[in-house]
């Protein structure tokens, strides 16, 4: 299948950069959120690499211009009609996202594949929402999405076929490598991840180390390029504990318990480098 016209929805950390790399691979994209503000914000992120490339020597500026020129602002899921593939990257939510998928599933074309960046969501129960759950496949790209070149493919209990071979296609025109898995809590990339994260903040928690010292020890003993609790900044510990929380009722498991120190800052709303404050502070 022939995919040239895309929609990203959500214009936010990951959904401006999923956006920019499809831009950039020559893909015609709809930018969509819930008001022209965010997605003129996300347009600023997009606009702001690129120029730091021009910058760097690796793009001209009228190449530039022309990336920019790929992506067209929207405020509204009918835009949807337009498009061969959607990619959703809305907030980690089921019932948002169900409800965008409903959506989707009326306005897009028939041929068009419904793709979710969920990082923990069942692909399967967003797929149950539409009457295409032949064509829901989940697109997982990593933080920051320029930068990163996985994608893990998640394939729902319906996902045909060809529709995974379409969406590992679009990913490899993308520069990015797939990676397929199937539909389980946090599939492989948060499976493996996020209770490493948490594992950290009970380290944290029980006073076992300092958050630096924490940090630290993984940088320069695993040679991880960032430290477990500047990591969960970095991602959002909103997010970080949304993801703890579908590993643990999918899971039924009490070993993916969410540490309470997580709890209490997403409480105190110090959600991490977007709200300038998490185990660390930030200049906004
Ligand atoms: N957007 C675009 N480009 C960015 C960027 C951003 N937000 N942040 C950094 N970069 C680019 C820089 O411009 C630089 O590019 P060049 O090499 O071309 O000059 C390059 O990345 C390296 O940046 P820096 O030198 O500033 O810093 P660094 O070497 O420390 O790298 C990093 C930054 C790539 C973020 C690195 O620290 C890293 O790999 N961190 C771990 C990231 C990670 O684990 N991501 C997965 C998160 S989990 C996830 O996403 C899934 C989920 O569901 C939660």
């Amino acid at each position: 299948m022939s995919v040239q016209k895309v929609m990203v929805i959500g214009a936010g950390q990951m959904g401006s950069g999923i956006a920019q790399v499809f831009a950039q691979s020559g893909y015609d994209v709809i930018l969509n959120d819930l008001k022209a503000e965010f997605v003129e914000r996300g347009l600023g992120v997009i606009t702001k690499n690129l120029t730091r490339q021009v910058d760097k020597g690796r793009m001209t500026e009228d190449e530039k211009n022309a990336v920019l020129s790929k992506l067209t602002p929207s405020t509204t899921l009918e835009d949807a009609k337009q498009v061969d593939l959607v990619v959703e990257a809305a907030v980690e939510n089921m019932a948002i996202k169900t409800d965008i998928f409903k959506k989707l599933d009326e306005f897009a074309p028939e041929h068009a594949i419904l793709a979710s960046n969920t990082s923990s969501l069942p692909i399967t129960e967003i797929a149950a929402a539409t009457k295409r759950p032949e064509k829901v496949i989940g697109m997982h790209f990593m933080n920051p999405v320029p930068v990163m070149k996985l994608v893990e493919i998640i394939r729902g209990l319906a996902t045909k076929d060809e529709v995974y071979q379409t969406i590992e296609d679009i990913t490899k025109t993308l520069q990015k490598v797939p990676v397929e898995v199937n539909d389980f809590p946090g599939f492989v990339s948060n499976r493996v991840l996020m209770p490493m994260i948490n594992e950290a903040i009970y380290t944290l928690y029980e006073g076992v180390a300092t958050k630096e010292a924490i940090d630290e020890v993984m940088k320069l003993g695993m040679n991880h390029p960032m430290g477990p609790l500047t990591l969960a900044d970095f991602i959002g510990l909103d997010t970080c504990l949304y993801i703890m929380e579908t590993l643990h009722e999918g899971f039924g498991d009490d070993k993916y318990r969410p540490c309470p120190l997580l709890r209490k800052y997403v409480k105190a709303g110090w959600l991490g480098k977007k709200t300038g404050r998490g185990f660390y502070t930030y200049e906004q």
